[in-house]
């Protein structure tokens, strides 16, 4: 941890800018807790959560596919060295352009009706054939009741149905099935109900819609404890246990890969998210630290507070993935404040808006001008899904520290 922060400190002093840090043995640390829990899954790496080129190549290094769930991302797989059949693609409403540019470079997992006749249509004109995956909204929720409308996929009780039209194309054939329900799931017993219930569901297309089934993708993610307060881990060797046993009740029968999708969980803890502070000023009893970068540099923690202002006290607040999971999900740190005189301020960046928070009323170590300002839980959802753009402060830098501490730096168009 000290070893880190002074190279921190370093790029700090260097770059005098905002940055992510990501750090490799963190991520190389998560990786071995899915490889030595899961022997007979693959997973694929969720690249939305991060799709920075050394950690993509880097998992793709230890033998993990890509869930990509854009073109774009397809091709970062394919250009971090996945091989088309571990680049699994699936997303709502995909172009014909987009299948045109995918069609050789990855599985893609038809998200509805209409986009089987597309994938078989772009198919034929190819004059190829064409292995596809489906994506189904099972009829079954994470909590154990009924099924419900999701924009995601075609509804599980309507394949019957469509059974006929399924198995009437001349040029694809569907040999997979994706689901994907919800993120953070941490409990895991819930978590392996579902896996149950997916298993069964492609014994099911198996058996009764007759597809010779070559992959089950039982989507994602695996959760991390956002909150000390209220998350309990997920207890990865029950979860084990359990998965290596449906691999065994159902191996006789079925002959499918079993596919994971990584979700957060291989990035989120590996990187943190560092500013600093450039002003200090109280206003009608409020004490500010105003940094270099606040939700121009990361939105999420922005969004907590935004969502706790406009919340009555006590309310729950429903997990809005990814945008937001909880309202203590980051911890902001100010590694060289004074930590003998803890003070109640509130964090803020520059921007036009009073929304530009991130974090309010806090009780931190007395700051000073210059100080680095360290938000936790920076790995994944973080670059990609902040207004980077917005006030043309230019990005943030983004440093990838490999495990013999060597650090990439990567693109970045900042002044
Ligand atoms: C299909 C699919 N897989 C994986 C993920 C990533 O999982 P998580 O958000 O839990 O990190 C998502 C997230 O939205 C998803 O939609």
């Amino acid at each position: 941890m000290e070893e880190t922060f002074n190279v921190i400190k370093e790029l700090m002093a260097q770059y005098d800018d905002s940055f992510y840090i990501y750090d490799e043995k963190k991520i190389s640390g998560q990786i071995n807790i899915l490889l030595e829990n899961f022997s007979h899954y693959e997973f694929l790496y969720s690249i939305k959560t991060n799709p920075l080129d050394p950690i993509v190549k880097f998992v793709a290094s230890k033998g993990f596919g890509a869930d990509a769930a854009s073109a774009e991302e397809v091709v970062i797989g394919q250009k971090a060295g996945v091989p088309y059949e571990k680049i699994l693609y699936s997303a709502p409403g995909k172009t014909r352009k987009d299948i045109e540019k995918t069609i050789d470079k990855a599985i893609i997992i038809a998200d509805s009706y209409n986009e089987l006749v597309l994938i078989n249509d772009i198919s034929k004109q190819k004059n190829m054939h064409t292995k596809v995956g489906l994506r189904v909204n099972i009829d079954f929720s994470m909590d154990g009741g009924k099924g419900s409308s999701s924009k995601f996929g075609v509804d599980e009780h309507t394949l019957i149905k469509q059974k006929a039209f399924l198995n009437s194309f001349s040029h694809i054939k569907i040999v997979g099935i994706h689901v994907h329900l919800r993120c953070q799931i941490l409990d895991h017993s819930k978590l392996y109900r579902y896996y149950e219930k997916i298993v069964e569901l492609g014994l099911f297309c198996q058996e009764t819609l007759g597809w010779e089934m070559e992959f089950i993708n039982l989507g994602g993610g695996i959760g991390i404890v956002y909150s000390l307060a209220h998350d309990t881990p997920l207890d990865m060797e029950k979860l084990s246990r359990d998965s290596q046993g449906l691999v065994q009740r159902f191996k006789s029968k079925l002959n499918a890969r079993l596919i994971i999708e990584t979700g957060r969980f291989i990035t989120c803890e590996a990187g943190q998210y560092v500013t600093r502070i450039v002003d200090i000023k109280e206003s009608h009893g409020t004490k500010y630290l105003i940094v270099q970068k606040g939700l121009n540099g990361f939105l999420r923690p922005s969004i907590a507070e935004l969502l706790m202002d406009y919340s009555p006290e006590n309310a729950t607040l429903k997990a809005s993935e990814p945008l937001f999971t909880a309202t203590d999900a980051f911890e902001v740190m100010i590694p060289d404040g004074d930590k003998s005189c803890l003070e109640k301020v509130t964090v803020v960046g520059s921007l036009c808006t009073a929304t530009d928070v991130l974090v309010k009323d806090a009780m931190l170590p007395k700051a000073t001008i210059g100080d680095l300002v360290i938000v936790s839980k920076a790995g994944s959802y973080a670059y990609s899904l902040s207004p980077l753009l917005f006030s043309s402060h230019g990005l943030p830098y983004q440093f990838y520290l490999t495990t013999e501490s060597k650090i990439h730096i990567c693109a970045n168009d900042a002044g």
